[in-house]
């Protein structure tokens, strides 16, 4: 049995029974892949269910209110989802007719290449392969493929192979059989490698990669920093200076930084001279790609202390000019 024939069989076998793979009216399935967009299977087919009953076909949904249609939508999240599928509807009713190429259904509001591929295989038989992240998994395991998901390479060549495995006709049943496969069989972690109608012929299993493939692309290393913030106050005064380019926040304004690795900063000579007042310690501020852990020390003085360059002193009441940091806005609540 060729690969194609074994994964029909399977979905023949084990594919899940979801409401809208009883039909093949293409407004339930458009509507079925649009709320699965970003929502998970069991969460998704309540809404589905919602909006059927509510709007059975898309003259009624596109009949209905923006309004009624985002409050039916409300706990999906991603309300833009909502908003195209509303202008979709419309589009469709102005159209008079659902359109059945890959070309008018990607040319509706809210529908990528996935969607399109989707909806084009399941409601009208188009020869269009999807390509998720479980067809990712299970293609990358079985030919043994290691290019990084998430490049143009693996796109460009997952979507060939899996253009290639289509079979002439129930492109559809092959796509939701790959989904599904991916999502009950060749899992993430610990996929049903003993039970699977695939494991003669897998390259990943063969070749113990099973663990190691697909090749995720690195994303960037989430990178932790260590601040610790000093507020100087004399006299009515406060320094601060413009954090400068090449690294986060460039151009905001802040308090004395003391940047450290973790343990302890190396505190000023002249702290020593006066009180330091812990106004708020191990603060966690995330931000893309970093995680940023930060101390705030009040420092009361009579004496301007010594400060590196690009210092200023402002009255404290104008520090509402300079534009600063959401972590030293922090600050700052924690002293006003
Ligand atoms: N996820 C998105 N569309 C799906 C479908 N038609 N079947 C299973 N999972 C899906």
């Amino acid at each position: 049995m060729t690969f194609t024939e074994t994964i029909l069989k399977w979905y023949e076998a084990y594919g899940r029974d979801l409401p809208w793979r009883r039909t093949r009216d293409p407004y339930a399935v458009w509507l079925s892949e649009i709320i699965l967009q970003q929502t998970r299977i069991a969460q998704g087919t309540a809404y589905w269910e919602r909006f059927m009953e509510r709007f059975p076909d898309v003259q009624s949904l596109a009949a209905a209110s923006e309004d009624e249609v985002l409050r039916l939508w409300e706990g999906l999240g991603y309300y833009s989802r909502a908003r195209n599928l509303h202008a979709a509807a419309r589009q469709i009713v102005a159209l008079g007719t659902f359109p059945d190429t890959l070309e008018g259904i990607r040319a509706l509001k809210g529908i990528g290449d996935y969607t399109a591929a989707a909806i084009g295989s399941i409601a009208f038989g188009l020869r269009a392969a999807v390509v998720d992240g479980n067809v990712y998994r299970v293609l990358s395991r079985h030919f043994g493929i290691d290019t990084p998901i998430g490049t143009t390479a693996a796109a460009k060549q997952f979507g060939a192979l899996a253009q290639s495995l289509l079979p002439p006709d129930r492109a559809g049943d092959f796509n939701q059989g790959m989904m599904d496969f991916g999502a009950l069989q060749c899992t993430p972690r610990s996929p049903a490698c003993l039970t699977c109608p695939l494991s003669a012929s897998c390259r990943a299993l063969e070749s113990g990669r099973v663990e190691s493939l697909p090749v995720k692309k690195a994303g960037p290393a989430v990178t932790e920093r260590y601040f610790t913030y000093i507020y100087l106050r004399c006299g009515g005064e406060t320094a601060i200076r413009k954090r400068p380019s090449g690294d986060i926040w460039q151009g905001l304004w802040e308090p004395l930084l003391l940047e450290h690795d973790g343990t302890a900063p190396e505190w000023p000579a002249w702290t020593s001279e006066g009180t330091l007042t812990p106004l708020r310690l191990g603060v966690k501020h995330v931000l893309t790609h970093r995680i940023l852990h930060a101390d705030f020390y009040l420092f009361v003085t009579g004496k301007r202390p010594p400060l590196p360059e690009g210092f200023r002193w402002i009255p404290e009441s104008g520090l509402d000019n300079y534009a600063k940091p959401r972590l030293f806005e922090l600050l700052l609540d924690e002293l006003f």
